[in-house]
Order: C-alpha cells, then sequence, then structure tokens
C-alpha cells in the first residue's frame, strides 16, 4: 500500500469515527433547489454561538451541568415532554447511583396490570422502564396543550439544526411582552428563536423555579444552559465513550503513519543505494 493510499485511507476512517451523528444528520439534509432562490422562505438566522464542554471532535460532557440539566428537565419540562429513548438506569451515564437510580424510578408510577375488576391500577417504576411519558398518548397531548402535542424530547438536539445553541437560544428567547408590532395570538407566546415566532409552549424557566443540590444558582441563563446540556446528552448518550475511543484511533493511525513512513524510508534507501 502506498503511504498516499495509506493517508487517504487513515482520513476515511477518522473521519467515520469522529464524525457526530448532527454531523451526519446535518449532511444527509438535503439543501433547497437552487433554482428558486426568490421563492424561498428566508433562511432563520444562525443563533448566537456558545461555548459548550462537549464542542469538537474530542469534547465531553460536563457531568455536574448533566445533573442540574436532569433535574431542570425532571422537574419542568418532563411534565409536558416525554423522552421515550432513555430509561432511568442510563443515567448511570450521567453519573447518578444506582441508588439514586431506583429511588428515581421508584417515585414515578406506571401503569400497572388490571385488578382482578377490571380496574386499571398503578405501579412504581424500575431502572429498566423507559422515561415516564406526561400523557396517555400524543392524541392526548395534543387535546390538552390547545392543539400541538409537546414533542418527545429524546432526539431534540439532533433534529434541530445548531441544537445545543438553538435550545439555549431558543429557551431564553421569550418576549413579555412581545415586541412592538408583533403579532399576538391568544394561547401563543412570543419567541425570537422559534418558526413564525409564536409557540404553545408558554416560557418553562422562572428565576430560581428549581434548586440545584450543587449550590449553583439557578437562573434562567443556567437552567437553559444545563438543560439544554442534559437534551444533546440524551440524544447522544455514548459520545463520552465514542470521543475516547476516536482519540485511541487518530493516536492508533499516526503511530502506524509513522511506522510506514519510516518503513517507506527504509526500503527506498535500499533502492538508491543499488
Ligand atoms: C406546559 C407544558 C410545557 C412545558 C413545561 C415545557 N414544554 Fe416545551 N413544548 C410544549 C408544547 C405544547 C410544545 C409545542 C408548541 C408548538 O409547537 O406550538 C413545545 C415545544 C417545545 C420545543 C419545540 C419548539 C419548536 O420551535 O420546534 C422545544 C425545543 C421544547 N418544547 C423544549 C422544552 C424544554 C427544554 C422544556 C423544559 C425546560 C419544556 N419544553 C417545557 C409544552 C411544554
Amino acid at each position: 500500500m502506498s503511504v498516499r493510499a495509506f493517508l487517504g485511507g487513515a482520513c476515511l476512517l477518522s473521519g467515520l469515527f469522529l464524525a457526530t451523528p448532527e454531523q451526519t444528520a446535518l449532511a444527509q439534509t438535503p439543501s433547497a433547489p437552487a433554482s428558486s432562490p426568490a421563492a424561498a422562505p428566508a433562511e432563520p438566522a444562525a443563533p448566537p454561538h456558545q461555548k459548550w464542554s462537549f464542542d469538537g471532535a474530542f469534547g465531553q460532557f460536563d457531568q455536574a451541568s448533566l445533573q442540574r440539566g436532569f433535574l431542570v428537565y425532571d422537574h419542568v419540562c418532563s411534565t409536558c415532554h416525554g423522552m421515550r429513548s432513555l430509561t432511568y438506569n442510563d443515567l448511570a451515564g450521567i453519573g447518578l447511583s444506582s441508588k439514586a437510580i431506583s429511588d428515581l424510578a421508584h417515585s414515578k408510577q406506571f401503569p400497572g396490570p388490571v385488578d382482578e375488576d377490571g380496574q386499571p391500577t398503578t405501579r412504581p417504576g424500575t431502572p429498566d422502564d423507559h422515561f415516564k411519558s406526561p400523557f396517555p398518548s400524543e392524541a392526548a397531548a395534543a387535546a390538552m396543550m390547545g392543539g400541538v402535542a409537546p414533542p418527545d424530547q429524546s432526539r431534540l438536539a439532533l433534529i434541530k439544526p445548531h441544537g445545543a445553541d438553538w435550545l439555549y437560544a431558543f429557551l431564553t428567547g421569550y418576549r413579555m411582552p412581545p415586541p412592538p408590532g408583533a403579532p399576538m395570538v391568544p394561547g401563543k407566546f412570543y419567541n425570537e428563536w422559534t418558526d413564525g415566532h409564536l409557540i404553545g409552549m408558554p416560557p418553562p424557566l422562572v428565576e430560581g423555579g428549581v434548586s440545584f443540590p450543587d449550590g449553583t444558582k439557578a437562573t434562567v441563563d443556567q437552567q437553559a444552559r444545563d438543560v439544554s446540556t442534559f437534551l444533546v446528552w440524551a440524544a447522544d448518550p455514548h459520545r463520552n465513550a465514542r470521543h475516547h475511543i476516536g482519540k485511541g484511533v487518530v493516536l492508533y493511525l499516526i503511530v502506524l503513519l509513522l511506522l510506514a513512513i519510516a518503513w517507506k524510508k527504509k526500503i527506498w534507501k535500499r533502492l538508491d543505494g543499488n
């Protein structure tokens, strides 16, 4: 194998290992047809970039922020949004102990089997249960929430372009009262970062709305940052492990590359000598 072919292979491999699902998802998003630029709706502005510990190919989640973010999800968002892809056991990934996990699961009530009189029962959750959804069905959720069901949060951070930056901008983007001239619709709220600036979700975060056991001050800004971090983790819980593997793979490829160069030099020295 020539050094060039080897290098090409190495780049391809590291690309495969290091691409995050966001990048893969973004790469697959079809771009608008170039032929009708006038008809296309104006692209929403990109949200301001925030500094995230998990940014970049080797970034790692900050566990303290993940735990605060889960608390915000659990106390606030989960009253309206489900997160079906995660089980309580998955929370070991943000550093919760198995005791904390089973206590948490136990505190949630799930529908149980019907009893001998045919009446529905409930049972406490177990660590293997998927996160409890707040509504029994999408239709029930829509009916309760004025027509639009709150989306499941399992993959929110992946579906939205600029996932974490957008989530943070959105959660801190409510304006009350709305700017002059903005459309007013009963039951809708003005948000800078949602389509058409109107959304059926009331502003979920308030100053001091939760209290963090680690003593961090629960400003709206802090809660938005932490819950965005948690939602990115929830959409991709194995990123830390993958980034560890990624580092190993790159190191391994560099060593192979150095060996290949040394080997090539050795062979050519012999040939040149003849
Ligand atoms: C009172 C119920 C309620 C709570 C609490 C709530 N949401 Fe929502 N959320 C909704 C509803 C309803 C929608 C759909 C609204 C719509 O599309 O008009 C929604 C939509 C969203 C969207 C999609 C917005 C878009 O433009 O596509 C995101 C993101 C979101 N919620 C995040 C959160 C987060 C994070 C929390 C917790 C901090 C939270 N929500 C708490 C009801 C709620």
